[in-house]
């Protein structure tokens, strides 16, 4: 027996990197997992690795910022697994740049993802919970950089911060329909994205090395390491099952001590 048996469950950005360690965790757990991302091809591969390993699981494309596309993903679920229990609003982008060169398009195409994006996801997956009638769970992958802003990253901040405030409304909104909704906020997960962030920190000058962004960013992590997509899966497990039914509304830190509040 898994802790979440039977659980339909959607984790969206599941193509690569914390998704796809979430999916496959969530699967390990016994749930029935909608594999959902921008990545068709990658996010497949992803559900059939699952499949092998003797797991349920399908590959879905999604854009998290295009209502339709996001309902189309939830009703996948219904319509694989009957009902849909939980959504891992996940997918997030991000830039490496400073304060003064954040552009219009950067703060919109950012915005788009990792803060319109949560919020479809949030109303699609109540509108579904609603109608089954028996609540539901909302986990949203924010950031300690949604806790405090960080100078090569304003625009993620401000997202992520945005997450952040959207758990608390959603969750002050939704409780009515036995909706719960938290997130958490990793710190440093060494997924793709930082490949990324790393490059662009060598583009803006502020870095000169591969892998100084990362070395300079991890430094002060009180448990002495950056961590993996398995360092969060165990939240994410709690965060998915009835255990945590008596929690909503929080933002749960889940970085090896790099933030203390
Ligand atoms: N890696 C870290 O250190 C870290 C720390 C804190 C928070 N996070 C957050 O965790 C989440 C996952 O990060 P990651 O490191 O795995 O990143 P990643 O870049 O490795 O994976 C992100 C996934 O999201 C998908 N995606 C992007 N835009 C999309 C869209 N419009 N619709 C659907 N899918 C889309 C991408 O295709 C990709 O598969 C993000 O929200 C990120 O902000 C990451």
């Amino acid at each position: 027996m898994g802790k979440l048996d039977r659980t339909s469950i959607v984790v969206t950005g599941a193509a690569r990197g914390i998704g796809a360690g979430l999916a496959r965790r969530l699967a390990e757990e016994g749930a029935d997992v909608i594999a959902a991302d921008l990545n068709a091809e990658g996010v497949e591969r992803v559900a059939g690795e699952i499949r092998e390993a003797g797991g349920t699981a399908v590959g879905v494309g999604l854009d998290v910022g295009d209502r339709e596309s996001f309902r189309a993903a939830l009703e996948r679920a219904v319509a694989e697994f009957g009902r849909l229990d939980v959504l891992f609003n996940n997918a997030g982008i991000s830039k490496t740049q400073h304060f003064l060169e954040v552009t219009e398009e950067d703060w919109n195409r950012i915005m788009r993802v990792n803060g319109l994006g949560v919020l479809f996801g949030m109303q699609e997956a109540a509108k579904i919970f609603s109608n089954q009638g028996d609540g539901g769970k909302i986990v949203n992958t924010a950031s300690i950089a949604g806790k405090e802003g960080f100078p090569l990253f304003p625009a993620y901040c401000a997202s992520k911060a945005a997450v952040v405030s959207l758990t608390q409304s959603g969750a002050r909104d939704l409780a009515a329909e036995k909706i719960t909704v938290n997130a958490f906020c990793p710190g440093v997960v060494t997924t793709e994205l930082w490949e990324q962030l790393d490059e662009e920190s060598r583009d803006v000058g502020e870095t000169e090395r591969q892998g100084q962004l990362l070395e300079e960013f991890s430094e002060g992590i009180l448990v002495g390491r950056t961590s993996a997509p398995e360092d969060i899966a165990g939240l994410a497990v709690f965060l998915a099952s009835e255990d945590s039914d008596y929690i909503t509304g929080q933002a749960i830190n889940v970085d090896g001590g790099m933030l203390v509040h």
